[in-house]
């Protein structure tokens, strides 16, 4: 197989990360004998400083051409007093609204071997972790009306939450689907209690439902959500919500996995078909600034992202297996970086997490 992979390190530790999870997309290929063409493209910070402009045409252009598009980390404080239509942070947006990846997929799996990274009991961890997150990614209040208005003198400033029926059925529909190769639970998040948005997504959840009678469906608030995923994350299969709960709940989600730096995702625009989809795929954690080019990020964040990519979009299950083995042997093994280090592990760089998954994946 061929396929044309944009990849975009952003900043940060994106780089770091980046060159570790295309190694092993180098080696799935010789194993396996396919040829994945990368074309580096820049967005966020490195391309405001080279190119004056957060998402160069050219990127975009690029990204659309590509099979799947695979991004690090944008973002930093370097870019903070930017306008805030040309931040790091614009460029991702804008990838999303313009490759149109309405659906954002964040498993929250705890590896055993990561246990005594996580923040939670051990009673509750004996429950297990495993579910994921389906989060609607270019509607709600990222993309709503924005303003800063002098209204008798003084500023005020508006920021819309606006979704309409049938951005709801789609992602809807994606969290379903997921479901029913899953335990067959949704749980949909909302503020139904306070937000007309809420109200219109508990309606239009609720119809599609009627199309998916094996499915559990349920709706809770996200404050208490937020609650209940660190009280017993063991109820959750599925959670399905918008835009900005999702990006919120998901760091919480990851955290109790062990961290952050493991976990990753999939931004997808298309709500039928899980398999030969065209994606972007990304750790969910930031670009880390406080140790930028220092190797000491974690690449299993990124390498896993890879993992997915060729699940989902390229329909390769066994070379996605094998690199979800090869991360699990080496964390097996003992290897941590420092953000999920705990007594008696042996901590590594960046580097040398991706020279240990290289060698164990096979
Ligand atoms: C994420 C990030 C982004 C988001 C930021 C960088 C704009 O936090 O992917 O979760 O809020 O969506
Ligand atoms: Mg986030």
């Amino acid at each position: 197989m061929q396929k044309n992979i944009a990849v975009i390190h952003g900043d940060g530790i994106g780089k770091e990360i980046i060159e570790q999870a295309c190694r092993i997309l180098d080696k799935v290929a010789t194993i396996y004998n396919h040829k994945f063409i990368f074309n580096e493209v820049l967005a966020g910070g490195c391309a405001i400083d080279k190119y004056g402009e957060c998402l160069p045409n050219d990127t975009l252009e690029s990204c659309k051409k590509s099979d799947s598009v695979l991004l690090g980390a944008v973002g930093g404080p370097k870019w903070d007093n930017e306008p805030s239509n040309n931040r790091p942070e614009a460029a991702l947006l804008r990838l999303r609204k313009e490759l149109g990846l309405f659906a954002n997929i964040r498993p929250a799996t705890l590896l055993q071997e990561l246990r005594n990274a996580s923040p939670l009991k051990d009673c509750i961890l004996d429950k297990g972790i495993d579910f994921v997150i389906v989060r609607e990614l270019i509607g709600g209040v990222y993309f709503g009306e924005h303003k800063l208005e002098n209204i008798n003198g003084e500023r005020v400033a508006t920021d819309g939450m606006t979704y309409s029926a049938s951005q709801i059925e789609s992602i809807a529909r994606v969290a379903f689907n997921i479901a029913q190769n899953r335990k067959k639970k949704i749980v949909c998040v909302d503020k139904a209690n306070v937000l007309s948005s809420s109200r219109l997504w508990r309606e239009v959840v609720e119809s599609i439902s009627k199309e998916y009678s094996d499915i559990e469906l349920s709706f809770m608030y996200v404050d208490n959500a937020a609650m209940q995923i660190c009280r017993e994350p063991s109820q959750f299969d599925v959670i399905l919500t918008e835009n900005m709960f999702g990006d919120i709940l998901s760091d919480e989600a990851s955290v109790i996995t062990g961290t952050i730096g493991v976990i990753p995702s999939a931004s997808l625009s298309d709500s039928k078909e899980l398999a030969n989809n065209f994606g972007m795929y990304e750790p969910i954690h930031g670009s880390a600034p406080d140790i930028a080019g220092q190797n000491k990020a974690n690449p299993i964040g990124a390498i896993l992202s890879v993992a997915m990519m060729l699940d989902i979009s390229f329909n390769l299950k066994t070379e996605s297996r094998a690199i979800i083995q090869a991360v699990q042997k080496t964390l097996q093994d003992g290897y941590r970086t420092g953000d999920m280090m705990s007594p008696d592990m042996k901590l590594v760089l960046c580097s040398e997490m991706g020279d240990r998954i290289y060698n164990n994946l096979q």
